[in-house]
């Protein structure tokens, strides 16, 4: 067996290897990558006692195939299976949108105003919410988690994303509170089967929001695994948020709201989209920098070119033309973009 074969488990995860004699790849580049989730993988399959003992043939095949498909420039999160978010562990399977950290901020913002906004809470003592493009389930499931009351509809085109939510809501045992239904709100028509559950109290979404010439740009993992569907926005990234607003009005309650994850040029391209709009009755009421966004407003140093941003839009409600400070209750958290 040649020397490289002969690593102790220590010495091929901790330090890194050349796992094939001759290849100089070495895994200390790979492990680099993303260190800590690969390593707890890796060391999941040899006990403690292990590590200094020289790696089976089995072990270092395991090792090996995880490690191609890494430098296959797989993300880890398709190698692993499963990921976490909000503390939840989802399974992830490709082409699925794997959940990005920035989205669980648009989570607490919701958690945040359901809380304060007692009228957003709904009637049955938890809101009504939809979904719209669920992927993993990552967004539905952990609102539901923290919402006991809630009852959530989450809708995907995607037929791998419905059998995933699917498979993830059981996993969690959310089932119950969860319906799940294939549908492309692009299509005419589409939204009529949601009204039987009534109207809704919350509309979240995280859509495609890249712009269309931007795609190109994005990192090989995210190019060559993820559905690409669940990425290009179009031209301006706006195809699919404005199939959102355009329909929300049939399904959302009055003072209803929507909360989206966009980007950065976004806001100001819906608030104008909106004005032109007005037979709809939304109105953009705040707008939330992401953690990337807000530090680079203190330091000035980090680039933040695809970073998203949130929106909180509001359908007029009674209280259409109050002025915003004139409304009863807690205000909707506003912060200047
Ligand atoms: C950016 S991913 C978000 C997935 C998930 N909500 C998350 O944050 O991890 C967008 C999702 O929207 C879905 N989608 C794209 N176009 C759609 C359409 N016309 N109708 C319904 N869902 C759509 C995609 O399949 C994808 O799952």
């Amino acid at each position: 067996m040649p020397q490289s074969w002969s690593a102790t488990g220590r010495q091929s995860l901790r330090k890194g290897v050349s796992l094939r004699p001759g290849n100089p790849v070495n895994t200390s580049w790979l492990m680099s990558l993303e260190p800590k989730q690969l390593s707890a993988v890796l060391f999941q399959s040899l006990k403690p006692v292990l590590w200094t003992q020289p790696l089976t043939s089995w072990q270092l095949q395991y090792i090996q195939e995880l490690s191609s498909r890494r430098l296959r420039r797989m993300p880890v999160q398709y190698i692993l299976g499963e990921w976490d978010f909000q503390g939840l562990t989802l399974k992830m399977a490709p082409p699925v949108f794997i959940p990005r950290p920035e989205t669980e901020e648009l989570v607490e913002w919701v958690l945040e105003e359901v809380t304060q906004r007692p009228g957003l809470a709904g009637a049955k003592g938890g809101p009504l919410i939809l979904e719209v493009g669920c992927g993993s389930g990552a967004v539905s499931l952990s609102l539901l988690s923290q919402l006991p009351q809630s009852q959530v509809i989450a809708v995907d085109k995607g037929e791998a994303a419905i059998c995933l939510t699917r498979e993830n809501a059981q996993r969690l045992q959310l089932q119950d509170r969860i319906r799940i239904v294939p549908l492309d709100v692009t299509l005419e028509g589409s939204w009529a089967q949601l009204l039987l559950w009534g109207p809704m109290d919350l509309i979240v979404s995280n859509p495609p929001y890249i712009f269309h010439q931007d795609m190109e740009q994005l990192a090989p993992e995210i190019r060559s695994f993820e559905d690409p569907l669940a990425l290009d926005g179009g031209e301006e990234g706006m195809d699919i948020i404005t199939h959102i607003l355009a329909l929300a009005p049939q399904v959302l309650k009055h003072s209803g709201s929507i909360f989206l994850e966009v980007d950065p040029r976004h806001p100001e391209l819906v608030s104008s989209w909106l004005e032109s709009r007005p037979d709809l009755s939304l109105h953009l009421v705040a707008v939330r920098k992401d953690f990337c966004g807000r530090l680079q407003a203190v330091t000035g140093l980090l680039s933040c070119l695809f970073r998203p941003r949130f929106l909180h839009i509001q359908r007029s409600g009674p209280q259409r033309d109050c002025p915003v400070d004139a409304r009863p209750g807690p205000q909707p958290t506003s912060v200047p973009y």
